[in-house]
């Protein structure tokens, strides 16, 4: 496909070794289409947050690499590798991981003094966030106070604070119910059309029915459409 956004080449990740080696990667090449939906699907266990993490420079490969426009991610030093990362993705996970104590804007606030921006700047731009994720009513609620989909946006909102153009997200809707979900496709909806590449693992058929470019991984490999039709 044309313009990739990232590249991984021969991604290999093994964890352990001897009796207790884990093959979770054994050989992965994979373009992500700028500005694409990616969605990555595949049964459990099989390498899917391995590979999320390496696309995003979160741990190392056994071998193989990662291009990021145009930068090719582990030959990089670990600080220049956190640059790298800071600058162009965004992460969000299962769990919202958001700090309790702190309202939504303080979360998010906390997200971009840790990139750099200013203070004044800070109380702006995470107004801006939250409105773009739909919840610039509750920048004062703390999470305790916000349902789970809610927390997610605002987890989203906080990975879009240096405004990366990729965003990775794993099984994001993983914990939500299905109003929740809809409320998460939606502000993923206005990312794509701000031209953010998304990839987003998940289990949900409908999800990835919606999917530009969808990618089945299968026992540490990319599952061909040749593979799965020999396998269905
Ligand atoms: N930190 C780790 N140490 C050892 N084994 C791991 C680690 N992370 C994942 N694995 C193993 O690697 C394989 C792939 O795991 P994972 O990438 O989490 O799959 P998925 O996200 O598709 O469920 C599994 O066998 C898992 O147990
Ligand atoms: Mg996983």
């Amino acid at each position: 496909m044309s313009d990739p956004v990232m590249t991984a080449k021969g991604l290999v990740k093994e964890y352990g070794k001897g009796a207790t080696l884990v093959k979770a990667l054994r050989g992965v090449d994979l373009d992500i289409p700028r500005g694409s939906f990616t969605c990555i699907v595949g049964p459990s266990g099989h390498g899917k947050s391995t590979l999320m993490h390496l696309l995003g420079g979160l741990d190392h490969p056994t071998s193989g690499t990662v291009i990021i426009d145009g930068q090719e991610m582990f030959r990089l030093g670990n600080k220049e590798l956190a640059a790298l990362r800071a600058n162009k993705i965004g992460f969000v996970f299962q769990f919202f991981n958001l700090l309790q104590s702190l309202t939504a804007r303080e979360n998010i606030e906390t997200a971009l003094m840790l990139a750099g921006v200013s203070e004044k700047e800070q109380k702006t731009r995470a107004k801006d966030l939250l409105d773009i994720v739909g919840l610039g009513e509750k920048a004062d609620a703390k999470p305790g106070q916000l349902s789970g989909g809610q927390q997610q946006r605002v987890a989203i909102a906080r990975a879009l604070a240096n405004d990366p153009p990729v965003l990775l997200m794993d099984e994001p809707t993983g914990n939500l119910d299905s109003e929740a979900e809809a409320e998460v496709m939606k502000v993923l909806e206005n990312l794509k059309q701000q031209g953010k590449t998304v990839v987003f693992v998940t289990h949900s058929h409908e999800i990835a029915a919606r999917a530009d470019n969808l990618v089945h991984v299968r026992d540490g490999q990319i599952q061909l459409p040749h593979d799965l039709k020999i396998a269905s």
